[in-house]
């Protein structure tokens, strides 16, 4: 019997389940399925907008040239950007989905990192009032973590991912030879995802998180499995993450204020991984984290190659923080006053502080000691 070119895994959101498909130099056998399957569905296929990301040209010709032998394909690309991930965009894709001649028979494709992920989720989400899409990550954000997702949003000019929906996808599949073209620092700073989820529900996986990063290459499959082992429970049974897998947003208050205020010149993980920091150290101030737990946080942070960054977080706009952070998108979840904002916090490695009794947990915290704890790293 022939091995499969790729290993295929099935991921739950709710009732529905999404397969993904990874292996490594399988771009052919990859494309193939992506078209056996969706031409399998009710609806057949008889076009494909291939969004692609600026920064995988190369990876999305070899992508469209196969998909080109079975389908038709239209290509948009897309710059990447943090500025760029708008609801301008998302109506350009718009456009040119119905101007390529799109039709409920046809799919997208979104071909990069998650600021392209999330354009084009919007995107087929919004298309005919949702069109299939299949997600083609490109990073270790996007094929670890932001595809084990339901969530596609957008900036708007108040703060990080304001507008959006919820949308499953129909297929995702990630050749990881993609990924070895990603610069080191970001894909060292891309597994801040992956601490997050060793830090906030699985302890046991840090042993395999630090194996897979000290091979030269990565173990890039292994982190694969770290990313989704972790959250693939919580997102089975919390396909919105609006309960128990907000504990997923750890270090993302912080995090996504710095990203913001920084004009995503700190990419992602870098500044998530900051936003871990800075938790770890309100949580230590106010909830009595133990000093071993804070210095796990440093020791696991301390494998991504953050302190290039550090004068970059240092210069940024204190007063600009400050109003990104009361604009953080989970305002609203609970109990929160004028001037604090709502945080996953930990009261030990794997123990999220609980919030209010059957509420989500979030806790609320002064903007004020959000800054103070920024001060201190
Ligand atoms: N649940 C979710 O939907 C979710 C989860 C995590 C992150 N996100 C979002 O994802 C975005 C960050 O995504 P990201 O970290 O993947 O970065 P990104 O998509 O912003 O890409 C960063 C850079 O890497 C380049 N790039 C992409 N793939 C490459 C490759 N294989 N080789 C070389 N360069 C490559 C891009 O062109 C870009 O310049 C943020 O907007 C964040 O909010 C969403």
């Amino acid at each position: 019997m022939t091995r499969s070119p790729y290993e295929e895994l099935s991921l739950a959101f709710g009732d529905a389940s999404v397969p993904y498909l990874y292996g490594h130099d399988c771009t052919p056998a990859l494309a193939g399925a992506l078209v056996d399957r969706l031409a399998a569905g009710p609806a057949g296929l008889d076009a494909v907008l291939l969004v692609t990301d600026d920064g995988v040209r190369g990876h999305a010709a070899a992508v469209a040239a196969e998909l080109a032998r079975h389908v038709r394909v239209a290509t948009v690309p897309l710059q990447a950007e943090e500025r760029h991930k708008t609801l301008p965009t998302v109506q350009h894709l718009l456009e040119s989905a119905v101007a390529q001649g799109l039709t409920r028979r046809s799919a997208i494709v979104a071909m990069g990192g998650g600021t392209v992920g999330n354009i084009a989720g919007l995107a087929a989400a919004l298309l005919f009032r949702g069109t299939r899409l299949v997600h083609l990550p490109t990073t270790p954000v996007a094929a670890f973590d932001a595809t084990v997702s339901l969530k596609q949003g957008v900036n708007l000019s108040a703060g990080k991912n304001l507008a959006g929906t919820y949308f499953v996808p129909t297929l995702i599949a990630c050749d990881l030879a993609w990924l070895a073209t990603v610069p080191r620092h970001d894909l060292l700073t891309g597994m801040a995802e992956m601490v997050k989820n060793i830090l906030v529900a699985a302890p046991e996986l840090e042993k395999k998180l630090v194996v897979a990063l000290d091979g030269a290459p990565p173990d890039l499959r292994a982190l694969l499995e770290v990313g989704v082992e972790a959250k693939a429970p919580f997102v089975a049974a919390d396909p919105r993450e609006r309960a128990g897998a907000l504990i997923f947003e750890y270090g993302h208050t912080a995090g996504h204020a710095i990203e913001f205020v920084s004009g995503g010149t700190i990419r992602h993980g870098e500044a998530v991984a900051w936003g871990m920091l800075i938790a770890a150290e309100v949580a230590r101030r106010r909830h009595g984290l133990a000093a071993p737990d804070v210095a796990r946080h440093h020791r696991l942070t301390a494998l991504l190659d953050l302190p290039a960054a550090r004068t970059r977080l240092q210069a940024l706009d204190r007063g600009a923080i400050r109003a990104a952070l009361a604009a953080d998108n989970k305002r609203g979840y609970g109990p929160c006053a004028p001037g604090e904002v709502l945080m996953v916090l930990l009261d030990g490695i794997g123990r999220p502080v609980p919030g209010p009794p059957g509420g989500p947990p979030l806790v609320p915290v002064p903007v004020s000691a959000v800054i103070d704890a920024l001060e201190e790293l």
